[in-house]
């Protein structure tokens, strides 16, 4: 079975093809980042736009390195939500016209269970049961995975999401959106001794997490030297790096409660901030130490694209074939909860 997928809830423009026989035959992505660039975060209408021109260009582009023709899509999965209605709304009309002109079953699906399931298109993917770690832009949660839509939520940020704590560190400090990778690459230069941050919840006992305070410290550190114009690049290296050591360790701290709690020894990390190299020397070190794996997906599909839709669609579509439907209406879900879903 060959499943497109269609991802467009963000600032991503992906489409791939998954085959249940032969693994993924190919993804397109287009990244809107430099077109946001400019306004210091993602624009919602800019975005919808952009969505609805990049699409068909991705699908052919996708086709073509597949090698295969629209005729040979079996079934087509799209991102439903959660995320921008009006960027998930592109993508679920485009996803519903082929599937009524192709005559091709469509299924809606969750974004962060496309994350959760993206290491498994991995070369060495993990088994189930296993913990996952979701930290994108807009999440961070610790979950619970016993098979595919089998997800119990262990613990959540309280506020910010860890990838809105390092994007809008970023900006506090006067660097670009998004503010995660260009943060942890000036942190690779700052003193760790220079700047102790709070590490918010660190010793709350159980699986929460709250980042609102760390962004907050940053910014008291920031206008106390009258903003960030007036902070020299050395300092500015400090500060990243005294934000970056202590969101890793909160991460870092919780992952290992929640390999205590469950007593699983797996752990898998999905989404943006899973591409950061800090917290991912931090995981493996702790890992070794206290004897778990530690699984990631590939750089790629660290960050929104349409591989891990494709692949979620095709996972769902193997446990329960009804799950596509043929009726073509679509409605859009921009506020999701991960834990709402059930796989029949
Ligand atoms: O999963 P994703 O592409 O989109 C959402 O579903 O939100 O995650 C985007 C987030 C952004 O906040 C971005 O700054 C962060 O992931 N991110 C990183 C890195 N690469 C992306 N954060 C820290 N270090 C990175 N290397
Ligand atoms: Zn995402």
């Amino acid at each position: 079975m060959i499943v497109l997928g269609v991802e467009s809830s963000c600032d991503e423009t992906g489409l791939a093809l998954y085959d249940t026989q032969r693994g993924l035959l190919s993804h397109a992505l287009h990244s809107q980042v430099a077109m946001h660039e400019e306004y210091g975060g993602v624009v919602p209408e800019l975005a919808s736009r952009d969505h609805i021109r990049r699409a068909i260009p991705l699908l052919e582009q996708a086709l073509a390195k597949a090698g295969i023709g629209a005729a040979e899509i079996d079934a087509i999965a799209y991102t439903q939500g959660p995320g921008l209605a009006g960027a998930l709304l592109v993508g679920s009309a485009i996803a519903c016209s082929l599937g009524m002109a192709l005559d091709k079953p469509v299924l809606g699906v969750h974004h962060l269970e496309g994350h959760l399931l993206s290491p498994l298109l991995a070369s060495e993917p993990p088994q189930f049961p296993f913990v996952a770690l979701l930290v994108s832009g807009g999440h961070t949660q610790l979950m619970r995975v016993d098979g595919v839509g089998q997800y119990a939520l262990l613990g959540e940020t309280l506020d910010d999401a860890a990838g809105e704590a390092f994007d809008k560190s970023a900006k506090l400090l006067g660097l670009g959106y998004p503010g995660g990778p260009a943060i942890s690459r000036l942190a690779e230069f700052g003193d760790p001794l220079a700047y102790k941050l709070p590490r918010p919840m660190l010793h709350s006992k159980d699986l929460m997490f709250s980042f609102s305070g760390l962004k907050t410290a940053v910014l008291t550190v920031v206008n106390n030297q009258g903003g960030a114009a007036n902070v020299c690049e050395q300092d500015k290296a400090n500060i990243a790096r005294g934000f970056v050591d202590a969101i890793v360790d909160v991460l870092t701290a919780k992952c290992l409660s929640a390999m205590r709690q469950t007593g699983l020894k797996r752990l898998v990390i999905a989404g943006g901030v899973g591409a950061n190299a800090q917290l991912r020397a931090a995981l493996n070190a702790a890992a070794a130490a206290k004897r778990f794996k530690v699984y990631y997906p590939e750089l790629e599909f660290c960050t929104d694209n349409g591989a891990m839709i494709a692949f979620a669609g095709a996972m769902r579509l193997q446990i329960n074939p009804q799950a596509a439907q043929r009726d073509y209406a679509f409605n859009v879900r921009p506020r999701w909860p991960l834990d709402e879903l059930r796989v029949i």
